[in-house]
């Protein structure tokens, strides 16, 4: 069947569109993305991801005067594709555009090159159940990784050598601190307390992230937005990670070394009842 995509203002088939090869997203990676899902019906907090979106692009100064019908646009993808029924992840980008290279910004700046399309998708977490284990490994990203850029050659690089080794993630380490995954926030259970990185330019603030605390909450689970520090680990009784396609998957190793029991824990699974009661309160919005 053909695949219906969104490319700079038309909805088209996949096999129609065509990049410039002076498109900055492909000379220099200069551009942001977000990925939404729908739950066979609704999107999952559509707001969260917009205004990370147009924050995205606000702190790479990239203007894209359509930004207001990202949810709009993400609607119609899935209706185009016949995908309402399924569960769908939309992806969607938005370069600087096409411009001659040079390491200015072009100016007068340019119409940036929007890219989006929808697929059906087998969530993360399935098969992954009982818990994956995570290779752990020094940071080797920039220092502005709360922006949400399509530059991720230390993400994919780092994810290779995990999943080369047996591992379901790399989990970052800067500093001696935990930072995040490679596409995925992590939190950690310390004496009974919930730990995650804070928001900083070290992470992605992740919308996943943010509902699993709002999912903390509702049980009275005390939460601190403080780093780990890699010293700490041996006192980690649970941890998970989270991301849009993996919700709350439990992490069961460190490297090779079993964390507490070596399956998931009952706070971890609690966590997940709490996320999906808000995943189903979207579906009412
Ligand atoms: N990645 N941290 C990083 C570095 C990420 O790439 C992601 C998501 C997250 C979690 O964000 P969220 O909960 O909003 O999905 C954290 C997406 C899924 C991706 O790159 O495909």
């Amino acid at each position: 069947m053909v695949e219906t995509v969104f490319f700079n203002g038309e909805f088209l088939p996949k096999e129609n569109v065509s990049v410039s090869p002076d498109d900055r997203g492909f000379l220099f990676a200069d551009g942001v993305y977000e990925v939404v899902r729908w739950y066979s019906g609704f999107f999952f907090n559509m707001e969260g991801h917009h205004s990370r979106l147009k924050r995205s692009l606000r702190e790479l100064k990239i203007k894209w005067d359509e930004a207001d019908s990202f949810p709009e646009i993400a609607g119609e993808l899935i209706r185009l594709n016949f995908l309402e029924k399924k569960p769908v992840l939309v992806y969607f980008q938005v370069t600087r555009g096409v411009a001659p290279r040079t390491h200015t910004f072009p100016s007068p700046s340019v119409k940036p090159t929007t890219y989006g399309f929808a697929r059906s998708f087998i969530p993360e977490s399935t098969g992954k159940e009982n818990g994956i284990s995570v290779l752990l490994k020094n940071d080797i990203r920039w220092g502005r990784c709360d922006i949400k850029s399509i530059a991720l050659l230390p993400n994919t690089m780092s994810f290779e050598e995990a999943t080369s080794k047996g591992h379901g993630e790399c989990i970052f380490i800067r500093d001696g601190y935990i930072t995040e995954g490679s596409h995925s926030n992590i939190f950690f259970v310390i004496d009974g307390i919930l730990r995650t990185h804070p928001e900083s330019e070290y992470i992605l603030s992740g919308i996943t992230r943010k509902n699993t605390i709002k999912a903390a909450k509702i049980s009275g689970i005390k939460v601190e937005e403080k780093a780990v520090h890699e010293s700490e680990l041996n006192r980690v009784s649970e941890a998970f990670i989270t991301n849009t396609s993996a919700e709350i998957t439990p992490v069961i190793a460190f490297n090779e070394i079993p964390i507490g029991a070596g399956r998931p824990g009952p706070l971890t699974e609690l966590l997940q009842k709490n996320f999906h009661e808000i995943v189903k309160s979207y579906a009412y919005k």
